[in-house]
């Protein structure tokens, strides 16, 4: 499986030209990069105009990919605000992330919301990057048995396979606090062992499972080494392009 390294840029930047600049560092990274797949997810606003950045760039890289921070459940209706999944689908995206704690925390959306939104993402063919994790002082294990049972109610199991599980302590997202290695290997054979629990073990195989929390160019490497990740989920190091696209090269 090949190293995935998703940007989450969250509310970030303000103008549109921030957003082009860092994507145009990444992709001239990306342009020499074989064994990984890059995932860019900005604010909403700026998706098409990078989508069509990279098409006019690199004539779409086949290693690079845009995902949205967020979908709704419904497809299309009266709710004001909202995104849909096929709106996305059809701008060009393929991934959203899902269940982020700062969506959890900020935006009270409960398990049940999150597996709504996995549902229909996956109906919409968007691949969700399903967000799982413990807050300080809180037990791991159940809180990540409690959230991905959750979650994953009623998802198919030709279906669970499109999903990236993020383990994201939320006690490292954003502190400089990142999680140790060990701890978060300990993570990726629990969530495993809960998927072989639920699907059967090839799925659990082969799902691909990522960190998240405090990623920077100096760890990058640790969660994929030592702790047998599939990939990373970076954010605050995302906004910067050098230090982003050092994670890329790092990571060859
Ligand atoms: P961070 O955020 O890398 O800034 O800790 C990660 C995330 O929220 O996905």
């Amino acid at each position: 499986m090949k190293n995935i390294i998703i940007a989450n840029w969250k509310m970030n930047p303000r103008k549109l030209f921030g957003a082009r600049k860092i994507l145009e560092a990444v992709l001239k990274v990306a342009q020499n990069v074989e064994n990984a797949e890059i995932i860019i997810c900005p604010p909403f606003v700026f998706l098409s105009d990078l989508i069509k950045l990279d098409n006019f760039i690199t004539l779409k890289l086949d290693n690079l990919f845009f995902g949205a921070q967020n979908c709704f459940y419904e497809s299309e209706g009266a709710y004001t605000g909202e995104i849909s999944g096929a709106m996305l689908k059809n701008l060009g995206c393929q991934y959203v992330i899902l269940g982020h704690s700062e969506r959890r925390e900020s935006f009270s959306e409960t398990d049940e919301v999150i597996n709504k939104k996995i549902k229909l993402a996956l109906a919409s063919s968007l691949k969700p990057i399903f967000c799982v994790g413990e807050k300080d002082g809180e037990e791991m294990s159940k809180i990540i048995e409690q959230q991905l049972k959750a979650g994953l109610k009623d998802v198919e199991m030709a279906r669970v396979k499109k999903i990236i599980i993020a383990y994201e302590p939320v006690w490292a997202i954003g502190t400089g606090n990142s999680c140790s290695p060990e701890k978060a290997m300990e993570a990726t054979l629990l969530i495993r062992r809960i998927l072989s629990q639920l699907y059967e073990r090839k799925i659990a195989d082969g799902t691909a499972i990522i960190y998240g929390g405090s990623v920077n160019d100096k760890n990058a490497g640790d969660y994929i080494k030592i702790s047998r990740m599939n990939g990373l989920l970076v954010g605050g190091a995302s906004l910067n392009a050098k230090i982003f696209t050092n994670i890329i090269k790092n990571l060859q």
